[in-house]
């Protein structure tokens, strides 16, 4: 097990950008960036005992500043869409930017994605790093001071645990997610439509077409959202189910049947090609499957691989989409002086 810290490179504006490298004692490693506190790599044993990365990214630096897809990277405020970049809250109308289309997406403008975190290792927590941010009040629109914490943490099973905590001096909302992009047959290995899927879900969440959830929850029986049990991704993805149609493949929320609890499995992801198997826990009450319908054949990372649409997979854990103007979704408010205490594994092991 170990812990090491590097320069990554630096910003324009001086500032260090360090990568750290957690390594646990069956070689699994995964490196951590804290430019934007994302996940630049995870070095995970296939069926063979190889080792695959599994993890679209970039190189260095530079590839990050210049990305516009949110590779591996934490997402906020607020993960996801929020109708007109609008909401109110204990009677205030709030406004955030409009940066896709009439919505906003993933924190605006410059979400926590883009922002550089203090970071330190963690002595009481083996193979592990803690980031923090200080989102002040007002930034990209949202109130309160904000204070987030992110600890990744590698464990001896194989498991990548990210722990979100956050409080604010002013109620206000939040949603954490990450954003890695998976493929278990290796970051440059082209589409991932032969890997299968298992959403724990019985619903979803129906979006307009401007993916912005219409209120209505939806059983997933019966349609190409059915992930109920392991289904190929690609088997379903070019069908013209409106949903599907409006998503460009997927790209929506399910209602997991978890009870916010990360006992229970949300999601196992299996390709058949490494044998390896990723495993999802979670305590939030959805997870948006995306299925990288936006990755273009113009984002070059890793190695100068060019990935295209569909070269990976998203399992971002999250509170519904635009949740804050949905009564009937759970409440993503957070308010003045309590704890936002999330936490989501991703666990791999390979098929037996
Ligand atoms: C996803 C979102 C997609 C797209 C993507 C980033 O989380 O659901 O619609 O915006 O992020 O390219």
């Amino acid at each position: 097990m170990s812990v090491e810290k590097k320069l990554f490179g630096m910003m324009p504006t001086c500032e260090n950008v360090y990568i750290y490298t957690l390594k646990n004692s069956n070689g699994m490693e995964v490196e951590i960036s804290t430019y934007g506190a994302a996940v630049v790599s995870a070095l995970v044993p296939d069926k063979t005992g190889e080792f695959q990365d599994v993890i679209l990214g970039y190189d260095d630096l530079e590839g990050y500043l210049k990305g516009d897809k949110y590779f591996g990277a934490i997402i906020g405020r607020f993960a996801n869409r929020i109708q007109y970049g609008k909401f109110t809250l204990n009677g205030v109308e709030y406004n955030l930017a409009q940066n896709n289309g009439q919505n906003h997406l993933h924190g605006g403008i410059k979400g926590f994605d883009k922002a550089v975190w203090d970071s330190k290792i963690r002595k009481d927590i083996d193979n592990s790093v803690e980031l923090c941010y200080f989102s002040p009040d007002g930034e990209e629109g949202y109130p309160g001071n904000l204070y987030v914490k992110v600890t990744y943490v590698l464990t001896e099973d194989n498991a990548l645990e990210i722990h979100y905590k956050a409080n604010t001096d002013k109620d206000t909302i939040i949603n954490l997610t990450n954003h890695a992009y998976f493929n278990l047959s290796g970051h440059s290995s082209g589409d991932i439509l032969k890997q299968k899927l298992m959403i724990n879900a019985d619903k979803f969440t129906v979006n307009d077409k401007n993916s912005i959830p219409t209120g209505e929850i939806r059983e997933v029986e019966g349609t190409p959202m059915d992930f109920r049990t392991l289904t190929p991704i690609g088997q379903n993805i070019n069908s013209d189910y409106e949903q599907i149609v409006f998503g460009n493949g997927y790209d929506h929320n399910w209602v997991l049947n978890t009870n916010n609890s990360a006992q229970l499995k949300a999601a196992q992801a299996v390709d058949e090609n490494t044998g390896i198997v990723m495993d999802v826990y979670t305590t939030t009450p959805g997870i948006q499957f995306y299925s990288a319908n936006f990755l273009a054949g113009s984002d070059i990372g890793k190695n100068n691989t060019v990935y295209n649409s569909r070269d990976a997979f998203c399992l971002e854990t999250q509170y519904f989409p635009n949740s804050i103007n949905c009564s009937k979704f759970e409440s993503p408010i957070l308010r003045a002086g309590e704890e936002y205490n999330h936490k989501t594994i991703y666990k791999f092991s390979t098929i037996v």
